[in-house]
């Protein structure tokens, strides 16, 4: 591989670190349909999962492999060879395999979780790495906690690893702890003290709990570093990671100052963040920036004032740019087959036959109610018919009563294997009484933790998404259901969550 100077490589890895964030279950379905979005976002680097945590990440990194053959596709094992070899078959059909190997630095990991000495630590990371080479020359180490390690010790190890033939090394910053300039410090302690480091990719990967993910990395990049690990919506463990398209932007954005570049297809960002968003459940904050909803709202009249006249005069990013079209009125009952095909097209949506006749059928139904359908109307149908996992229940028809002298009270009738069965329930509200019949039926004692309604688009017709988090045995699963009534949508999003706790135990 040719390293560019100042290409900065994006290593995304929504799918493994972004996977573990809590709650967040996908299938590998739905992992496909993100890594194929990853590819037209034009990442470098796919990170599709960790194969030896479960049979489940292993079949998607294998899937993902055999699927994507136009860029690198990596999997993480901890330095061990059971680990390793997981990794290696899983990469198996790539064409572009990356194992991306891993074991702690810090004393504060040594002592406390791997109980090793620094000389144990060194010895498996040179055998991870040489193990890893059996199955790819792309070999990628991450000093784990690397910002609260000894520099000099890191320094050694980061030789030891490159002395074995790691192409890349990775500093992450596990536990989101660093501080811009110390970080800076510390890198270019880096650089000048290990040897080797001239013929390797140095990268970074910070995690969000101070806030500092993505002003950490940016200063990684002034100091040297050529690749950042982030993910869409800055989603992962605990407070997150950095965020791809905050990463993106700045340097597009500030990029005669910065003097780097990112092959990033920035007008996928939109498209990409919806579909991450709507696959994993997780609701992104309508401030956020780029991708949050009012991102690129001017409410202040001084503001809209200063707009109308020119467009610079508080906006630093034209929207349209990263793929953020106004919605226009587009389709309605009449329309058939062909348009919605047209519009998909026009949207950058490709869906398979199978999913295309679905989406065409909850098209139609939806016109029937509402008339006119729009793009977000669109993207959110197709989303949710791509966040597909097994039917073990499925809504047959609900019946609610509510209103402000009588209690709520709802019957639901939910498939199970060919037999509808029937719940009813009165409670603290419809989606209550709701959620309390279906448990009558499915008989699974979930709790839940978070419920969030948005409407996809404005105006009263407006389509309903739902999102919600249940926690069960001390997991947490999402459930998404959308639906001109809100009733209706939590109905699903609930029905949803409780097949994904079959899938996940099955
Ligand atoms: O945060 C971390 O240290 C990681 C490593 C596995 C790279 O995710
Ligand atoms: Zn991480």
């Amino acid at each position: 591989m040719i390293i560019m100077e100042n290409k900065i490589y994006i290593f995304d890895t929504t799918l493994r670190d972004g996977e573990q964030a809590p709650g967040i279950h996908l299938s590998t379905k739905e992992k496909l349909e993100i890594a194929q979005q990853l590819a037209r976002l034009n990442v470098d680097i796919i990170e599709a999962g960790f194969p030896i945590s479960s049979k489940s990440d292993f079949n998607s990194v294998k899937e993902i492999s055999g699927k994507i053959k136009d860029r690198r596709i990596a999997a993480l094992a901890r330095a061990n060879f059971k680990d390793i070899d997981a990794a290696g078959e899983a990469l198996k059909g790539a064409k572009q395999p990356v194992i991306h190997t891993f074991i702690s630095s810090s004393d504060i990991h040594l002592q406390y979780q791997l109980k090793k000495s620094r000389e144990e630590v060194l010895e498996l990371a040179e055998e991870a790495v040489k193990r890893s080479l059996k199955y790819t020359d792309m070999v990628e180490f991450s000093a784990m906690d690397a910002t609260r390690s000894d520099w000099k010790f890191l320094c050694k190890l980061f030789e030891v690893v490159i002395r074995s033939g790691a192409r890349v090394i990775n500093i992450p910053d596990t536990v989101g702890y660093v501080i811009p300039n110390e970080f800076a410090g510390m890198i270019d302690y880096i650089f000048e003290n290990t040897r080797g480091i001239e013929d390797v990719i140095v990268s970074v990967h910070c995690h969000d709990d101070l806030g500092l993910a993505v002003a950490n990395s940016l200063m990684a990049i002034e100091h040297g570093v050529r690749q950042v690990e982030c993910t869409v919506n800055g989603i992962g463990e605990r407070a997150g990671n950095a965020s791809l398209e905050e990463v993106v932007m700045i340097i597009d954005t500030r990029k005669k100052d910065l003097g780097v570049y990112t092959d990033i297809n920035i007008s996928e960002i939109t498209s990409t963040s919806s579909i991450v968003k709507s696959l994993t459940g997780y609701v992104v904050a309508p401030n956020k920036a780029i991708v949050g909803k009012n991102a690129f709202s001017h409410e202040a009249g001084i503001h809209q004032d200063g707009m109308l006249k020119d467009r610079s005069t508080y906006e630093i990013i034209k929207p349209e740019n990263i793929g953020l079209r106004s919605s226009k009125l587009v389709l309605g009952k009449h329309s058939g087959r062909h348009a919605f095909i047209k519009r998909l097209t026009e949207l950058g949506i490709q869906l398979k036959e199978e999913d295309l006749e679905k989406a065409f059928e909850r098209f139609k139904s939806l016109a029937e109610k509402k008339g006119a359908i729009n793009d977000q109307d669109i993207k959110a149908i197709v989303e949710n018919e791509l966040r597909e996992v097994p039917e073990h229940f499925s809504l047959k028809y609900y019946k609610v009563q509510s209103g402000s002298n009588i209690q709520a009270t709802s019957t639901v009738g939910i498939e199970i294997e060919g037999r509808v069965h029937k719940g009813s329930s009165t409670g603290d509200g419809p989606v209550d009484a709701s959620f309390k019949a279906i448990d009558k039926i499915t008989k699974i004692n979930a709790k839940l933790v978070e419920y969030n309604i948005e409407a996809v688009s404005g105006g009263k017709d407006a389509l309903g998404s739902v999102k919600i988090v249940v926690s069960t045995n001390g997991t947490e699963v999402m459930g998404s259901g959308i639906s001109t009534d809100i009733v209706e949508a939590s109905i699903k999003a609930y029905i949803d969550a409780m097949n994904r706790i079959v899938e996940s135990t099955e």
